[in-house]
């Protein structure tokens, strides 16, 4: 694992969104896992504007979501698919077929985990999976005892990312109580993870993820296991870190980053 502190969130976002960008550039048909949430929105407009500017073409690339509340359509502004086609895919050349998300809307549960992990091995495969931390320590929406190894599946959410996620609904009360999830397993699978995480709220969960004891009470510590894993977060995440110095000495050292410095 690699972590990256950068001195601010926009400065983290164009990070995380420069690597997309040249995994992108070597892979022009690169299946890349997708996340949501307020962290992602910078990153978002960031590619946006690499379209814009630089050309950065996404017409062969193929996505796939973490995640979906359950029973909310994706025309409801609160969807995932509504937050994707208007964060980033209305503003890119992307063919909207080669977008993927579970479908919240299923009368079929554990049938609709299946499909979607099934889409994902016809793709070969995510190449490159964007994460955030939620606080409560959730990649995608795998809350405290997902199994290691959990699928795509039905997951019921904690009254804490209940707490934290209602405020984007006009009215809290509308929030779904479940979401359909890749699994940890599922997001382990992955040939590279990219995680972002920005802001004083989320320095505790950061250092537990990166630094604690690998449990799956927080399934950001699943992280640890993946053998390709680069963090990008800016100096208000960091704040907790213990190995921070460490991780600026790679940072500054190591030829890799060398074009990002
Ligand atoms: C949601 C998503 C996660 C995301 C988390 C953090 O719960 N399911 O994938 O990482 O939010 O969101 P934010 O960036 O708003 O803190």
């Amino acid at each position: 694992m690699e972590v990256v502190v950068r001195p601010c969130k926009p400065e983290a976002s164009w990070l995380a969104a420069r690597l997309i960008a040249a995994a992108i550039r070597a892979k022009p048909s690169l299946v890349l896992g997708l996340a949501t949430g307020r962290t992602m929105e910078r990153l978002y407009a960031k590619l946006v504007q690499m379209h814009r500017e630089e050309g950065l073409d996404f017409s062969l690339v193929r996505t796939f979501n973490l995640d979906e509340y359950i029973g909310l359509p994706p025309e409801d502004p609160n969807a995932y698919r509504y937050y994707m086609n208007h964060h980033l895919f209305d503003h890119i050349n992307i063919d909207k077929r080669n977008t993927h998300l579970p479908e919240g809307m299923t009368d079929d549960e554990a049938g609709e985990g299946a499909r979607y992990e099934a889409e994902m091995r016809e793709a070969g495969g995510i190449d490159l999976q964007l994460l955030g931390i939620g606080r409560a320590g959730h990649i995608g929406f795998n809350e405290p005892l997902s199994a290691l190894q959990s699928r795509t599946r039905a997951k019921a959410l904690t009254p804490m990312t209940i707490a934290e996620n209602s405020g984007e609904f006009t009215d809290p009360a509308r929030m779904p109580r479940r979401a359909i999830t890749m699994g940890v397993g599922t997001i382990l699978e992955a040939k590279r993870l990219l995680v972002l995480v920005t802001g004083e709220s989320k320095a505790e969960i950061l250092a537990k993820a990166v630094e604690g004891p690998i449990t799956s009470m927080v399934s950001a510590t699943a992280i640890q296991l993946h053998p390709n894993v680069q963090v990008i977060c800016d100096n208000e995440a960091a704040s907790n870190l213990s190995g921070r110095e460490y991780y600026e000495w790679i940072f500054e050292n190591e030829p890799e980053w060398q074009e990002y410095r």
